[in-house]
């Protein structure tokens, strides 16, 4: 009997053990276990002769680097949900389908959101440093006093998976959540979240706001100096979703003028060179890009890339093809 040839798959980055597991199982597959940045040329080489990748959010497929790619590619999954780094357009003339992992990483993304709100409102990075630095003195009645989250207004701008995720997790702790969304949601989604079809009307609710949007050129520092203006004084801002959504400059002036009292950032423009006052600021709490960072969650990442390469392969449509 004839023996079915394995797909060829160049996978751009190290990635979980399991998840390279299962790439050398279904696939011939091209690994980087040194995880070398592969970049234009490089990748072009190393993809001759594949007929997938599997590429990261850190990878940059732009229209230039889409064109150097040899004929054999016919998909790029990206491990990832934003797709903000690869030219979709590009990808879309040249033929090549481009997958996603929506919805996996749902959970884990809402829960550091959840994390980011509670340390920056009560203050967590701060205490911890204290404690770690030796200057801790003991209780002290107005030591690192923060914002009770218990009966606050949550505001989500973006409410897809993660943002309505966070919501389940957020009305536990008693808060009532706003959201704006490009459409309003059936109610069965929306569990009594109150929608608003402006920023104006949105962000004057939002005693803690908490970015779900997706990244790129529609929502480039949708976070600016007159949005910032519009939330109440003494607001939490958290952004779990894309640095770039956010315009650093205003923000920075904001937490300065504690018109922002804290924020909790995972994401940065240009990461991991964030702008570097944040570093500087003590009521703001700074992760490295931890969203996704769960062993069962970058293990589901892997399997709905894989799986929906090999159904773009076989002539299938997956779910999780965005071109
Ligand atoms: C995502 O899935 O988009 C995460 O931010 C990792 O890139």
């Amino acid at each position: 009997m004839k023996r079915m040839r394995k797909p060829v798959l160049l996978v751009t980055r190290r990635l979980p053990d399991g998840v390279e597991a299962r790439a050398r199982r279904d696939f011939t597959a091209r690994l980087n276990p040194e995880d070398v940045p592969l970049r234009g040329t490089v990748l072009a080489a190393r993809s001759s002769g594949a007929d997938a990748l599997l590429v990261c959010s850190t990878d940059r497929l732009d229209a230039a680097t889409i064109a150097l790619l040899p004929a054999s590619v016919r998909v790029i999954a990206t491990y990832s949900a934003g797709t903000d780094h690869i030219d979709l357009a590009a990808a879309r003339t040249r033929g090549i389908a481009v997958l996603n992992t929506p919805g996996v990483l749902a959970t884990a993304t809402a829960e550091i959101a959840l994390l980011l709100i509670l340390m920056a409102a009560r203050r967590a990075a701060e205490g911890e440093r204290l404690v770690r630095s030796g200057a801790w003195r003991g209780w002290e009645p107005r030591q690192l006093i923060g914002t009770q989250i218990a009966g606050r207004r949550l505001g989500i701008f973006g409410m897809g998976s993660i943002g309505r995720e966070l919501a389940r997790m957020a009305r536990g702790l008693g808060m009532a959540i706003h959201y704006h969304n490009r459409s309003r949601l059936p109610e069965a989604l929306e569990q009594g979240a109150t929608f608003h079809a402006s920023d104006a009307s949105f962000l004057p609710n939002c005693d803690v706001l908490s970015l779900h949007a997706p990244g790129g050129p529609a929502t480039r520092h949708w976070l600016n100096a007159a949005r910032i203006a519009r939330l109440p004084r003494g607001a939490v801002v958290v952004n779990t979703a894309r640095g770039s959504i956010v315009d650093d400059a205003a923000l920075i002036a904001a937490l300065q003028s504690r018109h922002v009292a804290h924020a909790g950032l995972d994401v940065y423009d240009n990461e991991p060179d964030l702008h570097p006052t944040y570093r500087e600021l003590p009521n703001v709490a700074l992760l490295p890009h931890l969203g996704s960072a769960t062993a069962q969650t970058r293990q589901a990442m892997g399997d709905m890339a894989m799986d929906g390469i090999l159904a773009v392969l076989s002539g299938a449509v997956p779910a999780n093809r965005v071109v």
